[in-house]
């Protein structure tokens, strides 16, 4: 089975927390595009979505799923977001496309998080992956200093704009044992607007696709 087919299982897998006449909240990347995919198939039963990105919002209309605003829902049941890591206690780094504030503010709406990776996303202690870091575009040097002063090497990700305008550095070499702690010390820099560690609102379902198939744990 290749990576690509194991996010699709879990992708598909996770439709069925999706109820009948819901909002659903929908994050962004490969493995949440199959689970637009999914979605599209269940369209005429659901009200519609929450979308985390002008890239998700644009699959969603293209099956026409109705995309609400933000600002128009107060709550949601679900959240389905893919992740780049995920530790044990199911904190997670997000953020590889880019998506990461509005995947935490979308989150943050939200009452249970179901995050859907492969097998390759699940590790001990997080960082491994470069920690993306929304940033502000005239704090970016700034931002850079004070994570080196953290133990951190970040990296200008070139040519990325985010939806919200704002530029990302990613993280090398940082193992994140207390993400909590880390999640607080890096939003508190002047010019962060998001770190890519979702610890305090970590995942409450995460659907793992394997070469067996969807592996659910509650
Ligand atoms: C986007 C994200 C994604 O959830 C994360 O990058 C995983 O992506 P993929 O499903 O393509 O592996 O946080 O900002």
């Amino acid at each position: 089975m290749t990576q690509d087919e194991m996010k699709k299982a879990a992708g598909w897998a996770a439709l069925q927390y999706v109820e009948e006449g819901s909002i659903v909240g929908v994050g962004t990347g490969s493995t949440v595009n199959h689970f637009i995919d999914a979605l599209g198939t269940m369209k005429d039963k659901i009200k519609g979505a929450v979308s985390s990105s002008v890239a998700s919002t644009q699959r969603l209309e293209e099956l026409e799923i109705k995309v609400y605003e933000c600002n128009d829902v107060a709550k949601l049941d679900i959240y389905v977001d893919g992740a780049d890591e995920i530790n044990p206690t199911r904190d997670m780094i997000k953020g590889g496309g880019a998506a990461l504030t509005r995947e935490k503010i979308v989150a943050a709406i939200s009452e249970k998080f179901v995050c859907i990776v492969d097998g390759t996303k699940a590790v001990d202690v997080l960082g491994k992956f470069p920690l993306p870091v929304e940033v502000i575009p005239m704090a970016r040097s700034y931002v850079a200093r004070e994570l080196v002063k953290l133990g951190g090497d970040p990296v200008y990700r070139e040519g990325c704009i985010t939806d919200n305008g704002n530029v990302i550095l990613d993280v090398h070499g940082m193992a994140i044992e207390n993400p909590k702690q880390m999640e607080d010390i890096i939003n508190g820099i002047a010019g962060v607007v998001t770190v890519g560690l979702f610890a305090h609102r970590g995942a409450d379902v995460v659907i793992t696709g394997t070469p067996e198939g969807a592996k659910i744990e509650e």
